[in-house]
């Protein structure tokens, strides 16, 4: 089975892709979204989003569009693949109202020749060698149209779907309706990838088996718990795995505040880190502490001297 890390905006940054790389246990993943709308994007974009075009890391990372327009689409997908993209991954779950407001994201789920006018058109810009992939909820204003959704792109040559088990009207409202992810497996002929709500090997495992997919994405899942995609991956192989502690965990998370630091405007010290230890504390207690204490501070050395209190605290 593959496993894939979910594309997820303000969280899953290439600093973040090449921690969980190192952590192991994932194939792929794919970018925050390039938002394309009207005229041509600067190459810039592609390479702030995406250091992987030039610094690949261990895992591949396709690149995620977002935009209603074939045409524009296809060239920027077309530029993408020149700068040396792995993959172009088609952004059709996206809920959010300013996204959608502008014709992007969830809302073209009401329009399957508009999905399929997309995918041709990027699948015909890109070279054959460059998979072409699109991800999807289970409709817009109801889990309907879904069968139609994934017909419609796969007629228009996306090499494989990811199927977010939600509505955009369900949110993120558990469950995640796997079941109904199986009915786009039996009317499709390629690879359809099952996510939403795997938090556990038992959520991995049942989601495989009510979706009747051989493939999962994972997203928030794995924020809470950096390892479960290896857990997942050790028990598939039937070998034995001790989840990590937070011990061996917060260090990760460190470093990965302090890349965000080189990265990020100082403005916005911090708020990647709190976002992700918003997750992590649904799994380790510890970082509930260390939350609490962060949370209303914005500069790097006030963070830092939390943390160095915090662990002096922990530790002691
Ligand atoms: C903060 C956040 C940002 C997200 N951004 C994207 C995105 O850019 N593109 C996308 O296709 N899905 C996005 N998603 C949806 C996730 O990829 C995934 O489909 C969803 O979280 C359900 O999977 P999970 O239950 O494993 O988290 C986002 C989700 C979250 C929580």
């Amino acid at each position: 089975m593959r496993l894939f890390l979910a594309p997820m905006e303000g969280v899953v940054d290439h600093n973040i892709r090449q921690l969980y790389a190192g952590i192991g246990g994932i194939d792929l993943a794919v970018t925050e979204f390039v938002r394309v709308s009207k005229g041509r994007l600067p190459d810039f974009i592609f390479h702030r989003l995406c250091p992987e075009l030039t610094n690949p890391i261990d895992i591949p990372v396709r690149v995620q569009l977002l935009g209603s327009d074939p045409q524009n689409l296809a060239e920027h997908a077309a530029r993408a693949a020149d700068l040396g993209a792995c993959g172009i991954d088609l952004n059709f779950g996206c809920p959010a109202k300013t996204v959608n407001k502008s014709r992007g994201g969830a809302c073209l789920l009401t329009e399957p020749t508009l999905l399929h006018d997309i995918a041709r058109a990027v699948r015909n810009a890109v070279p054959d060698s460059i998979p072409v992939t699109a991800k999807i909820r289970l409709g817009f204003n109801g889990r309907e149209g879904y069968i139609d959704n994934a017909k419609a792109l796969a007629d228009g040559g996306i090499a494989e779907l990811f199927v977010h088990a939600r509505s955009k009207v369900d949110g993120y409202k558990p469950p995640a309706y796997w079941p109904l992810i199986s009915e786009i497996v039996d009317a499709l002929s390629i690879p359809v990838i099952a996510n939403g709500e795997i938090w556990t090997i038992e959520n991995a495992l049942q989601c495989i088996k009510e979706s009747a997919c051989q493939d999962i994405m994972i997203g928030r899942g794995l924020l809470a718990r950096p390892d479960l995609a290896l857990a997942i991956k050790h028990h598939f192989a039937g070998t034995a795995y001790t989840f990590k502690t937070w011990d061996e965990t917060l260090p990760k998370v460190w470093q990965y505040h302090l890349s965000t630091l080189e990265t990020y405007d100082p403005k916005y010290a911090g708020n990647r880190l709190k976002q992700w230890l918003m997750y992590l504390k649904l799994t380790y207690p510890e970082a509930e502490p260390f939350f609490e204490q962060i949370k209303r501070l914005r500069k790097a050395n006030e963070l830092q001297d939390a943390y160095e209190h915090y662990q002096k605290i922990r530790l002691s």
